[in-house]
């Protein structure tokens, strides 16, 4: 049966690592009693996020996630089946953004609408392929703005 596989970008409202470590927990809670497994980037101007599994779970839980004023500006990039999933193991794992993905300022200038479905989807490929690191409020995402990753 295929899944549903889906990447939005937000931005986020009120980010500290109090508000993510809730949003991490209720998202892992949830993820697993629905069966959706995916990945979080994070930065306090960036949530950047995939879902997958069933159709009907996976959309239920985007349109919790829509409504949560713990983010603003919710944008659909890709909506779309698979096959397989990217994170097959996590029920949300959780990444800083990293110093390969887009800048603050083309954030800020909204590279995210213009870049393509493939670049986007790059960006998990790279996640899934590497170690997780731990979920950590030591995680500095300030260290790693500032790159070159656009189209
Ligand atoms: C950036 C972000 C990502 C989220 N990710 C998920 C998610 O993957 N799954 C989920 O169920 N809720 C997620 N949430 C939380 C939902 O918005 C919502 O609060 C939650 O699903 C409500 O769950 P409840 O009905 O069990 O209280 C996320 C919220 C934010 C702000």
């Amino acid at each position: 049966m295929p899944l549903k596989q889906l990447v939005y970008a937000s931005r986020p409202f009120g980010f500290d690592d109090l508000a993510l470590r809730g949003i991490l927990a209720l998202a892992r809670r949830n993820n697993e009693r629905d069966g959706i497994t995916g990945a979080l980037v994070c930065r306090e101007d960036l949530y950047l996020q995939l879902l997958e599994g069933r159709h009907d779970r996976v959309e239920a839980a985007l349109k919790r996630i829509a409504v949560d004023d713990r983010h603003t500006d919710l944008k659909v990039l890709i909506s779309g089946d698979v096959t397989e999933r990217l994170f097959p193991g996590w029920a949300m794992r959780h990444d800083p953004a990293r110093s390969w993905m887009w800048s603050r300022a083309e954030i800020a200038a909204g590279s995210l609408d213009r870049c393509s479905r493939a670049s986007v989807l790059d960006v998990f490929h790279r996640i899934a392929a590497e170690p997780a690191e731990a979920d950590s409020a030591a995680d500095d995402p300030n260290e790693k703005a500032g790159c070159p990753h656009s189209d």
